[in-house]
């Protein structure tokens, strides 16, 4: 009996990507030819801020991007980090994955590898995100913004709208087939050559082909720490629901923080489960604003193409619960 296939993406840009997975799908795709097929309707899109072109840059005024994705069947994976200049980072990672005996290309030769796979090397900032950069440099007292202070490091980078809204994708295929992706242009003005959590098997992103595949959004600085991808794929297998199990590994990367800083976090999983069954959490409802709303979207045989909220794992009830 064929599975009745599903994809679920991150935040609100999130639906049309699902919608664009979901034809795959229903055509009979793999999970792994819908996730690149979302990713890059996301990736493309110069509206969406933090994903690919249009995606807000490092300090230095450079776009530099970070994507991975996973293939259930097959275990296998491809990542790439700090990658410059290619419109569609998740189409390079899964290159790595089918022509490397490797799983993570960097910097100048992620870039050099996409070239030589007939990516075309392009302008990633648009005249919006140009000029965003420029009025935030325009702001910054140090001289040498790349760097920002030599002191210690202190607390968390501070949340702002610019920043943490990746898009993660998981898929369940007819065939009863899971794969995950994770595409972004990671924290705004962030350190040059600072790599988030999405290109990072385990933290972005995973899946385990009898069980089922996680994805997340949010501080990667903190998620990656955390491993919160795999600990929900895990969860799963020890037969929590796929929002129990998103809440889980939310709670244990909360365990791990000072409660103090539970406003500065940002984080969020979707997942689903082999038999099709999907959800979500957050840490908080407002992401990095009060009006950007914590949603995912979801689209697929059984499941109209809609956009959820919540559920929110609030400091209070993370806190109560423990
Ligand atoms: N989650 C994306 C990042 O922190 O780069």
């Amino acid at each position: 009996m064929a599975t009745p296939y599903v994809i679920v993406t991150t935040w609100r840009f999130g639906l049309a990507a699902s919608i664009r997975g979901n034809e795959v799908l229903a055509g009979g795709g793999s999970a792994i030819d819908a996730i690149e097929a979302a990713g890059n309707l996301t990736e493309l899109d110069p509206e969406v801020n933090s994903v690919g072109y249009g995606g807000l840059p490092n300090a230095d005024g450079v776009v530099e991007l970070d994507a991975a994705i996973m293939d259930g069947p097959t275990h296998a994976a491809g990542s790439v980090a700090g990658l410059t200049g290619i419109k569609t980072p998740i189409s390079v990672a899964r290159k790595v994955m089918l022509y490397t005996p490797h799983t993570m290309l960097v910097g100048d030769n992620a870039k050099r590898f996409a070239l030589q796979h007939g990516f075309a090397d392009e302008r990633l900032l648009t005249d919006v995100s140009n000029e965003r950069w420029l009025e935030w440099r325009a702001n910054q007292s140090a001289a040498d913004v790349a760097h920002f202070d030599t002191g210690p490091r202190e607390g968390l980078t501070e949340l702002t709208p610019d920043n943490h809204d990746t898009i993660g994708l998981v898929a369940l295929d007819s065939h009863g087939n899971l794969a995950a992706g994770c595409t972004t242009s990671g924290m705004a003005w962030k350190v040059p050559g600072r790599v988030g959590d999405s290109p990072i098997i385990g933290s972005g992103l995973y899946v385990d082909n009898e069980i089922g595949a996680a994805a997340g959004t949010g501080h990667g600085d903190e998620m990656m720490k955390a491993v919160v991808s795999f600990r929900t794929v895990e969860a799963m297998g020890r037969g929590l629901t796929p929002t129990e199990a998103c809440v889980e590994a939310l709670r244990y990367l909360m365990r791990k923080r000072p409660p103090e800083s539970f406003n500065n976090y940002g984080a969020a999983l979707i997942a689903v489960r082999k038999d099709g069954d999907i959800g979500a959490a957050s840490t908080r409802s407002g992401f990095a604003a009060p009006d950007r709303l914590w949603q995912w979207a979801a689209a697929g045989e059984q499941v109209p193409a809609i956009l959820n909220e919540g559920p929110y794992c609030t400091p209070t009830s993370l806190i109560s619960s423990l």
